[in-house]
């Protein structure tokens, strides 16, 4: 069961590839992109324990001569250590201009190896096999790569498309629950953004998506790329109409950064924050409350938080918002929805305004 999605680009366009049973295929599937047999997998220890056996048989069924490099598994590897590793591995293995870096696994290996592929020789050819709905549903989309500096999560990047994205949704079945509700908070923030069937759908099959029915899923997840595919179609490069995918994350990246990254999963924390941008959409007049607690609804459904800890105070998060990179020249460039399925980038909301929102979702 397979469904293919394109993403049209300017000067560049590539399938995403959506099913089960994929990750047996990569060979014949990656065969049609690639212009020399020299591929390097980057995964890391969890997903290299796995599933690099399943694609590595692949890879040599379609005599291609690959090498893997495993990174630790982690948010700390999204740094320079693993970067230059990836290079001496590139360089050791003697990749060139023609050759494939394959990275398998979730958002940071799709980061962290897009980035590598983005640099190597000025740019190597790469190809996402995301294993995270997460990364399934948003990081694998859209080009856009990095690692971290100790100042600030991705702060060193580039602009980097894949040539080809392959989605097996068997991957997701040793995914732990949290990551899956998690990752879903990125399906919900599409429907509200763009899309209010693609919300109506996750209203509507919630348990088959929970229960990680394949059909369900493909469907889900098909709809989520081609959304985002969509918007970076029109918005390569994040100059404003991309701005929207971050609906909920300006509040949400603040709660991570006060947390230590280490308390709230990314879509726990972009929760918080899609209910805190709805209730300052409710409170400008600008959204219904029946439209709002409608997303209450469904994240509750989904088990999602919606409210700020107690230990943290409005100001502190108000304050850790204007550290986040998504603010234009001091100003606060918020996503603020008009309905389900619509979205606006204010940048001329009140400082209270926005204090008194952060104050209702403690
Ligand atoms: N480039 C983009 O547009 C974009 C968008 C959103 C997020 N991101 C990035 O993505 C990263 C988060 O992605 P993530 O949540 O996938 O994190 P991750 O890559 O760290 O994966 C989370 C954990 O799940 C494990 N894992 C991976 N696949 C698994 C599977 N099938 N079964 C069980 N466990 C598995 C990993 O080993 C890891 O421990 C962040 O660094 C974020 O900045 C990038
Ligand atoms: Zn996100």
């Amino acid at each position: 069961m397979t469904k293919t999605l394109h993403v049209a680009l300017e000067n560049d366009s590539y399938p995403i590839v959506v099913g089960t049973g994929l990750l047996n295929r990569v060979g014949e599937h990656l065969t049609p992109h690639i212009k020399s047999n020299k591929v390097l997998i980057v995964t890391d220890s969890f997903v290299k324990a796995r599933y690099v056996p399943v694609v590595h048989q692949s890879l040599v069924d379609s005599k291609l001569d690959v090498n893997i490099i495993e990174v630790p598994a982690g948010e700390e590897s999204k740094s320079l250590t693993q970067f230059s590793r990836i290079q001496d591995s590139l360089v050791a293995h003697q990749l060139d201009r023609g050759s494939t870096l394959i990275a398998l696994g979730g958002g940071v290996i799709g980061d962290l190896g897009g980035f590598a592929a983005s640099v190597y020789m000025r740019g190597i050819r790469y190809v996402q096999i995301p294993t995270t709905l997460q990364a399934q549903v948003d990081a694998s989309v859209g080009g856009k790569t990095a690692i971290n500096h100790p100042k600030g999560k991705n702060l060193i990047g580039a602009f980097h498309q894949p040539k080809l994205v392959l989605i097996d949704v068997d991957t997701l079945k040793t995914l732990p629950q949290r990551d899956i509700r998690s990752g879903l908070i990125e399906v919900i923030k599409m429907g509200v953004i763009r899309n209010e069937s693609l919300f109506k759908m996750v209203e509507e099959n919630l348990e088959a998506i929970l229960n990680l029915e394949d059909a369900t899923l493909i469907e889900m997840i098909s709809s989520a790329c081609l959304n985002k595919a969509e918007i970076v179609a029109k918005d390569e490069k994040e100059n404003n109409l991309r701005m929207v995918l971050n609906y909920g994350h300006t509040f949400g990246h603040a709660l991570e950064a006060l947390t230590h990254y280490n308390r709230y999963r990314h879509g726990e924390a972009v929760s918080i924050g899609m209910n805190c941008a709805a209730q300052l959409a409710v409170n400008l007049g600008m959204f219904s409350e029946t439209d709002s607690q409608r997303q209450r609804t469904l994240l509750n459904r989904a088990k999602l938080p919606l409210t700020f800890p107690p230990d943290l105070t409005p100001e502190t998060i108000y304050d850790a918002m204007y550290l986040d990179k998504k603010t234009l020249g001091g100003k606060l460039r918020l996503i603020l929805p008009t309905c389900i399925g619509e979205v606006v980038i204010r940048n001329d909301i009140e400082d209270q305004h926005v204090l008194e929102a952060i104050s209702q979702c403690f």
